[in-house]
């Protein structure tokens, strides 16, 4: 039986791209989530309320187990998991055992964050907008990390899969301004096969949807990517 397992982070798509692959491709789609709801006859935020995230995992892990023992005669299947599935060992050791294909679909925070607060889904660990927050400021503290620990005449190159300047532009601003050691290495046209439409004024490379137009819609348009090169004195 072939499988392709939906990850990524809460508001990542996985349950929207998971459905509309599985339309594309002929095959089964389950929700784990929906899986667990189903199982234990009970919403995932009465399950969290009242037996805690401890029971939540457990229940998490069994439906996987019982999915991924499914007998071939069910069919091909596109399987969408939680967000925090993944993160554990166990289920992620079952994954590759059984010979599934991941696939992580990302987003930017803002945009993650923005999904969670506008769905109707219940997400009992996406309450806090504090929690997105905080990993803007991971982000930020781990590049002032990197940049510690290059040595000098060393190059740093940023890059985030991200439109949100938050996460790309004014992390490389803030750098540059709290730290002089450091100065840019503009991109030149030439270095990105001469799309001169996806660099910036300061030389940084900024891709956007809109970039790579094509007259069929499925191939048109850029993913939102930022990178900058900076070089240490
Ligand atoms: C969780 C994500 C949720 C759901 C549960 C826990 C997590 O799924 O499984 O609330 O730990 O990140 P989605 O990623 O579909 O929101």
């Amino acid at each position: 039986m072939r499988r392709v397992v939906l990850i990524g982070f809460m508001g990542a798509g996985k349950t929207t791209v998971g459905l509309a692959l599985a339309k594309l491709l002929g095959w089964r789609f389950r929700d784990l989530d929906g899986v667990i709801e189903e199982r234990e006859n009970l919403s995932i935020g009465r399950i969290f309320a009242e037996r805690g995230e401890a029971a939540f995992r457990q229940a998490e892990t069994a439906a996987l187990r019982d999915l991924l023992q499914e007998r071939p005669a069910a069919g091909d299947l596109v399987l969408a998991l939680g967000g925090g599935a993944f993160v554990q060992e166990e289920n992620r050791l079952m994954l590759e055992e059984a010979g599934a294909i991941t696939v992580l679909l990302e987003a930017p925070l803002e945009e993650l964050q923005r999904r969670c607060r506008d769905e109707q889904k219940v997400r009992p660990l996406a309450g806090q907008e504090s929690d997105f927050a905080a990993l803007t400021t991971l982000q930020k503290r781990l590049l002032q990390k990197a940049a510690s620990l290059l040595k000098p005449g060393g190059m740093l190159v940023y890059c985030t899969c991200s439109l949100e300047p938050e996460e790309g532009e004014a992390q490389i601003a803030a750098l540059l301004a709290a730290d002089s050691a450091f100065r840019r290495i503009p991109i030149a046209p030439g270095e990105v096969a001469g799309l001169s439409e996806i660099v910036n004024a300061e030389g940084d490379l900024r891709t956007q949807p809109c970039h790579l137009p094509h007259s069929d819609a499925r191939l048109a348009g850029l993913d939102g990517f930022y990178a900058a090169r900076l070089v240490k004195a």
